[in-house]
């Protein structure tokens, strides 16, 4: 039994167990701020506009009432309770908020966006939340990202989705820009969705990730894509994203710097070349 703790239920001691775990690096990313901090929580309060609906997006996730020896993270959506495992290692497995803005996107837009039995692939797929949703949701989804990642995605994935999801996801390694043609033919690519949470920031693969958006994308294919903004580096790839891509603002949370898009491909008849490398 790796049980450490029950989390005991008085307000008060509530209050210091959330301060002491809240200290350790294990609990110390994005969303724990934003569900622990009491400024997140005022700067939610204080922004009339999204206040609403982003409180409904964080209260999606909660943390164990059991601290265990290996820390987990659980989120409600589509019905079920997903528990997804975090690397503290790596910079892509933690869940970030943009995840969970997409998440509920997808949940609350099922109709619009009707994921059942769709061809949906995930790029920077981090935990494997969203592809998790989109799985759940009834398509059939291959998530992707760097191969250190490969492991602990495939984990999360397979325990949340097996015996629950119609079609059983598939995990795939995909580096931005590399051996595209090899791993994703383009012959072969057949999406009805590319989903995206917070893949643009401070890296040197921006180029290669436009590259691999475009490889990916048919005529008909829809990109959803939640963007975290930081930077000024973030607005610079939008205007290069839509050089490529009409690009339409679906919803924007000024609260959390994140915007929403859906986009498709410009000028459908003609295939950007993959000269953009060059
Ligand atoms: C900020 S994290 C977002 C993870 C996840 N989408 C989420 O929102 O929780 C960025 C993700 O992009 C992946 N990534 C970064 N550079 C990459 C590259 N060159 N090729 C493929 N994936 C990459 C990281 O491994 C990580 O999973």
């Amino acid at each position: 039994d790796d049980t450490l703790y029950l989390l005991e239920t008085q307000p008060t001691r509530l209050g210091i167990f959330q301060e002491m775990i809240k200290k350790t690096s294990m609990y110390s990313h994005p969303l724990i701020h934003h569900l622990m901090d009491p400024e997140a929580h005022k700067e939610i309060r204080e922004n009339s506009d999204d206040k609403q609906v982003v409180t409904e997006i964080m209260a999606r996730c909660f943390t164990p009432t059991l601290i265990t020896t290996t820390s987990w993270e659980g989120f409600h959506f589509v019905g079920h309770e997903i528990r997804i495992t975090e690397a503290m290692d790596c910079y892509g497995a933690v869940v970030w908020p943009s995840a969970l803005v997409l998440c509920y996107f997808l949940e609350t837009n099922a109709k619009q966006y009707n994921m059942i039995d769709k061809n949906v692939i995930e790029i920077g797929a981090g935990t494997g939340l969203v592809s998790i949703v989109a799985s759940l949701l009834g398509a059939h989804v291959t998530a992707t990202d760097l191969p250190e990642l490969l492991g602990n995605l495939q984990y999360n994935i397979s325990r949340n989705t097996k015996m629950k999801s119609k079609h059983l996801p598939q995990v795939k390694e995909l580096s931005w820009g590399v051996a595209l043609d090899k791993n994703f033919p383009r012959s072969s690519n057949n999406f009805d969705y590319i989903l995206a949470a917070d893949v643009v920031y401070a890296h040197p693969f921006l180029e290669e990730l436009l590259v691999t958006f475009d490889h990916l994308c048919k005529e008909t294919t829809i990109i959803i894509w939640v963007m975290k903004f930081r930077l000024e580096k973030e607005n610079k790839f939008v205007d290069r994203f839509k050089e490529l891509f009409d690009l339409e603002e679906i919803s924007s949370f000024p609260s959390l710097d994140i915007k929403l898009y859906k986009a498709m491909k410009k000028n459908r008849r003609s295939t950007i070349s993959s000269q953009l490398l060059l």
